[in-house]
């Protein structure tokens, strides 16, 4: 087997606030497939910490950044874990990214410079017979690898996966020197944006590849409105740049043996049960519109807010809100205050992976309602479930979602709705639209039946991997 390392700030499952430790946590099983071995180097958070009891020491510095530091690895889960133990720069009372106060860390920018440098600094020196071809690195955290790598003289080569632009990693220039970047890198055609360090942007210059999380956003990236700044030096890029679709890890998110569902189902008539339980669970009266769900981060990106505007539509034709999600304070409370509104309308503030498990298991359908996504992940488990998905008509779920028109009625091949623009009105009537096939009993059944076929797994994905991964080893 081929060398690789995956370097990131999560991991499922040891880590997670998005679908970015999905991802992570599934690729080295998936780029096994194609004869890669993928080691994953992850921050020792405290949480990650404890979950490694015994883990072996294969790397130190006494100053890493500001403290020592020591590399342990570790196997969980299937995993071939490295972890940095970096006590000054991650053993935090807050969350993995913000302090208690909600605010960033103000060192942000040298807690995950230090994963990069480590990055660098193991590949180009191995640890004992292992020494990776490949440093796949995912997002702002791990960007500046390829500037140090440089630096260090190794010559593995780096692929840059962007999972969301909108996360730039900024700096204010007078850390170049604790950032221990090279000041002639500090231009237009380097990291400088705007007067300050871009880390995300830093990668887009020097990685030797660029993907990004589905083909249409790999193409929205490099236009103004998605490109949120880096849309000319992505542009500059696009020989380099490709779109891999996301998996999803098809043996965790199987409703026929999910160990964190009670009720097991291959076809979408068995979802009865699991419906029923997920009414009671949420407190929402029977009826006989569609019982939707959302599962998410709340934020903008996510598109929320439309849906809070729109839910009349919904809840006027007897369909139902299950809602988890946690994030932004005003959309928490906006939507706690729907929920005192309207009886059909029941919300979970909160971060719950057995009960989001639950959901797409007992859900007629999930709301995907983004002005932007990268991939999107919630789509796929709604599909893998049964779950029939509302989503807008943008990034990955363009890719992932044949939308229910005409043609594709008629062709049998429909997996659920697309609406645009991404409008509370254009919303609204695409919920109109889900409550009226809902009724319709055999199309809905075949929308249901499409679903759960469509292929959702990474199959496809890491051959591309594959691909990218050769083409570096070539270059
Ligand atoms: P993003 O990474 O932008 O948040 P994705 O759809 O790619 O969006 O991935 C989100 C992941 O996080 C999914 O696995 C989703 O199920 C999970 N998730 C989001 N919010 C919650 C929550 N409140 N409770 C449990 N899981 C959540
Ligand atoms: C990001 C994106 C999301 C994507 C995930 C995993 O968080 O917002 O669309 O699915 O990364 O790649």
């Amino acid at each position: 087997m081929r060398q690789a390392l995956s370097v990131a700030s999560e991991c499922v499952p040891l880590i997670k606030t998005g679908g970015l430790a999905d991802v992570v946590g599934a690729l080295p099983g998936a780029m096994a497939t194609q004869d890669w071995e993928l080691r994953t180097l992850l921050p020792g958070y405290p949480t990650v910490m404890r979950q490694v009891p015994r883990a072996k020491q294969v790397w130190k510095s006494s100053d890493l950044f500001g403290g020592s530091a020591r590399v342990v690895a570790a196997k969980i889960d299937g995993l071939d874990l490295l972890i940095l133990d970096a006590p000054h720069l991650y053993d935090r009372d807050g969350t993995i990214y913000l302090g208690t106060n909600g605010q960033d860390y103000s060192d942000n920018p040298e807690r995950f410079a230090a994963l990069s440098w480590v990055a660098a600094e193991l590949a180009t020196k191995g640890i004992g017979d292992w020494q990776p071809e490949v440093l796949h690195l995912h997002d702002w955290q791990a960007a500046l690898t390829p500037w140090y790598l440089r630096a260090m003289g190794g010559s593995a080569g780096t692929l840059l996966t962007i999972h969301n632009v909108a996360f730039h990693g900024i700096a204010p220039a007078a850390r170049l020197n604790t950032l221990r970047l090279p000041p002639d890198g500090f231009t237009s055609d380097g990291f400088e944006f705007w007067g300050q360090i871009n880390m995300l942007k830093a990668g887009i210059v020097a990685a030797d590849q660029i993907s990004t999380v589905s083909p249409s956003y790999a193409h929205e990236l490099t236009t103004p409105e998605f490109g949120m700044g880096l849309d000319g030096v992505l542009s500059g890029r696009s020989h380099d740049l490709s779109g891999v679709l996301n998996g999803i890890d098809t043996g965790v998110w199987n409703p026929a043996s999910d160990p964190l569902i009670s009720t097991h189902f291959k076809t979408a008539r068995g979802k009865a049960k699991a419906k029923a339980e997920l009414e009671k669970e949420f407190g929402l009266p029977a009826a006989d519109g569609p019982l939707c769900i959302v599962v998410s981060r709340l934020t903008t990106q996510k598109g929320l807010d439309l849906l809070l505007d729109a839910l009349p539509a919904l809840v006027d034709r007897g369909g139902r809100l299950a809602m988890l999600g946690s994030g932004d304070r005003q959309l928490e409370n906006a939507w706690l205050r729907a929920a005192e509104e309207h009886p059909h309308v029941a919300v979970r503030i909160g971060y719950d992976e057995p009960l989001s498990h639950r959901m797409f298991a007992g859900a007629d359908s999930v709301l995907v309602p983004s002005r932007f996504e990268p991939c999107g992940l919630t789509q796929l488990y709604g599909l893998r479930y049964g779950a029939v998905p509302v989503v807008a008509l943008t990034g990955g779920l363009v890719d992932t979602v044949i939308p229910a028109n005409a043609a594709a009625l008629s062709a049998g091949v429909a997996t659920g709705l697309q609406f645009h623009p991404i409008t509370v009105d254009a919303l609204a009537h695409s919920l109109i639209r889900l409550c009226e096939l809902f009724d319709d009993t055999s199309t809905w059944t075949c929308l249901q039946r499409n679903g759960m076929k469509h292929p959702v797994g990474w199959d496809n994905s890491a051959r591309d991997y594959a691909d990218i991964y050769d083409r570096l080893c070539s270059q």
